[in-house]
């Protein structure tokens, strides 16, 4: 059973030549460390990442050292704690995949580096997710600690809801809808799937440019080479 087919909704990085709203990317960033840090890890992105991208150093380093790292062994062998540093990856909330399950009923609360890319419908289709739960339609039968999502493969998903309106406070005064936090919290994470994508379409832009002039004085040349012979 496929899940109900997500709208296709403009996102304002859609276009050939569009990047992302940083300012959403941001406010994203807030969603996923105060909701869905509590249970996803992020594991490709470090706090350095984050610099020029959403936060300035000083923010980054200031997040990262919130954090208590274990580190060593230290001279004497030791294992040792000490705050975080720019270059350290953003901490997971469980410690294996066991401890994970424990903590939700057996199902396992993916990585979200790559969720954008590896779900199909990508974006779109977190948004619904995230902002489509329901009560299930007349005689769907839904087990103890499941919850329906039309979205969903199979509708019955073990994530409940997470998202409900002013459950945070944005810095930069955004209302917190549910749907603003879900748009935020996607932009944030299609953002850690393709941290290149913005240099890719500025990549793309001047290839367009700089092949289209080349293509235009290939005929004035052409045209200027064989007028004698026409
Ligand atoms: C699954 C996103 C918060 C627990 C998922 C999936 C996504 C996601 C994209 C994968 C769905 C699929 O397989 O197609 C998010 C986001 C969150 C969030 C963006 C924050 C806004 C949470 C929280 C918890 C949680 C707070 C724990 C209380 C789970 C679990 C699954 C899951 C257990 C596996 C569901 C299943 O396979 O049945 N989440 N999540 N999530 N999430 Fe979350």
């Amino acid at each position: 059973d496929e899940g109900l087919h997500p709208p296709a909704y403009p996102w304002p990085h859609k276009g050939w030549f569009d990047t992302f709203d940083h300012a959403s990317i941001r406010r994203g960033f807030q969603v996923y460390r105060e909701v869905c840090a509590a249970c996803h890890s992020l594991d490709r992105i470090a706090w350095r990442n984050l610099v020029g991208v959403s936060h300035t150093v000083d923010e980054a380093r200031a997040l990262a050292e919130d954090i208590e790292y274990t580190d060593g062994p230290d001279d004497n062998g030791e294992m040792f704690q000490r705050p975080g540093k720019l270059s350290d990856y953003l901490p997971a909330p469980y410690p294996n995949e066991e401890a994970a399950r424990a903590s939700n009923s057996g199902a396992l609360p993916p990585d979200l580096s790559l969720i954008v890319k590896a779900r199909h419908g990508g974006a779109d289709y977190i948004f619904s997710l995230l902002t489509g739960y329901i009560d299930p339609p007349a005689g769907v039968e839904i087990r103890e600690g499941m919850n329906y999502n039309p979205y969903f493969p199979g509708g019955a998903i073990s994530m409940a809801r997470v998202l409900f309106d002013g459950l945070v406070e944005y810095d930069d005064g955004t209302p917190a809808t549910t749907s603003q936090m879900a748009k935020d919290v996607v932009t944030f994470l299609n953002w850690a799937a393709e941290p290149e994508h913005d240099e890719r379409k500025k990549m793309g832009l001047k290839a367009v440019i700089v092949f289209s002039t080349l293509f235009a004085i290939s005929i004035y040349v052409k045209r200027f080479k064989w007028s004698v012979i026409k």
